[in-house]
């Protein structure tokens, strides 16, 4: 396709929690995992992207929540664009236009949602005709997390060995279960080690071999658990799972340790709140903000004990979503 202009395609990708984490690759510049996950995909966070291939350009022009990118901060996403070019035989430049939902620095992670926003509208505007497979290959090569981004509702991502063979594929639709995931953010501050750097890092620490041995049985244990809709058993796997990573990152060296005193007593709060009958677990990624899965029933009664808390900033009530969606294409 050398046309003046290509249709101006607009996706709609969620961000995911991990219930089993990807940490560590096993093919740095592919984003080959170690080790498979487990995710849901979230409502309430997502991000929106435009792409439009144009005679007109001369370079990519980016912008992100309505500000120009620069060079710098754009080169992964035009990197990623010229993935698609490359598997389209297209060499026009694109002008891409990303909203995320969700407030910059919120804690929660926007490369999942923004690459696979990204593949989505980009391969459709490309002329490229990708099955949900191949898009979860694409969406995997800008970030790891965001090929489980691409299916709906609760995702298993295969780590395979080859990069056609490492995608992500719907375990169950969003309406399975009525799980939701609150996230509550005790910190709005940008992460000072990012994830890129954090799976290499992993490589290095002690227990990581350790944790590796258990994951498959880990993972098992988590589909057997989700089949059967048992949310405590899902939700002490999640806790066990959340801590194994951490363990990792604090044992790296240099060590990442991502919680603050404030991760800590909600973490605590959680232990505590369940002792007592609310049933709800925790989860941490790469930051100090806390997910807590529960089910809907319990969600008002959580928000009443979270506004208690002094330090949670904001909590963001999420469901469990579809995946990318093309919104539209004109
Ligand atoms: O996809 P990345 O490189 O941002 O790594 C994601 C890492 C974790 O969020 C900590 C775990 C996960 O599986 O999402």
């Amino acid at each position: 396709m050398q046309t003046e202009s290509g249709l101006k395609v607009t996706a709609k990708a969620p961000a995911n929690i991990a219930l089993i984490k990807f940490w560590g690759k096993r093919d740095e510049k592919l984003r080959i995992p170690m080790n498979n996950s487990v995710s849901v995909n979230l409502s309430s966070a997502f991000t929106t992207t435009s792409v439009q291939f144009r005679k007109s350009l001369n370079k990519d022009k980016i912008t992100l929540n309505n500000h120009p990118l620069n060079n710098l901060e754009s080169e992964r996403i035009t990197t990623h664009l010229d993935r698609i070019r490359k598997l389209a035989k297209l060499s026009l430049k694109a002008e891409v236009i990303t909203i995320n939902n969700f407030p910059q620095g919120s804690g929660i992670a926007s490369s999942a949602s923004g690459f696979a926003a990204l593949s989505m509208a980009g391969a459709k505007a490309a002329g490229l005709n990708l099955n949900e497979r191949q898009l979860s290959v694409l969406a995997r090569l800008g970030s790891g997390s965001a090929c489980r981004s691409i299916p709906n509702g609760w995702v298993e991502w295969k780590a395979g060995e080859k990069s056609e063979e490492s995608f992500a594929y719907s375990l169950h639709d969003s309406k399975y279960w009525d799980v939701c995931d609150l996230i509550a953010i005790v910190s709005k501050k940008r992460k000072a080690v990012g994830s890129s750097e954090g799976h290499t890092l992993a490589l290095n620490s002690p227990f990581y071999k350790s944790r590796l041995i258990g994951l498959d049985d880990k993972i098992t244990k988590i589909k057997t658990a989700i089949n059967n809709r048992d949310f405590c058993q899902m939700g002490e796997i999640v806790e066990a799972e959340a801590l194994n990573m951490h363990a990792v990152m604090m044992t790296s060296i240099p060590a990442l340790l991502y919680w603050t005193p404030e991760t800590l007593q909600l973490m605590q709060n959680i232990i505590d709140w369940r002792k007592s009958g609310l049933k709800s677990y925790y989860t941490i990624d790469a930051g100090p903000n806390v997910h807590i899965l529960c089910l809907s029933k319990d969600v008002k009664t959580l928000l009443t004990k979270l506004k208690r808390e002094e330090n949670v900033e904001e909590v963001i009530v999420n469901q469990i979503s579809d995946g990318t969606k093309i919104l539209s294409s004109v």
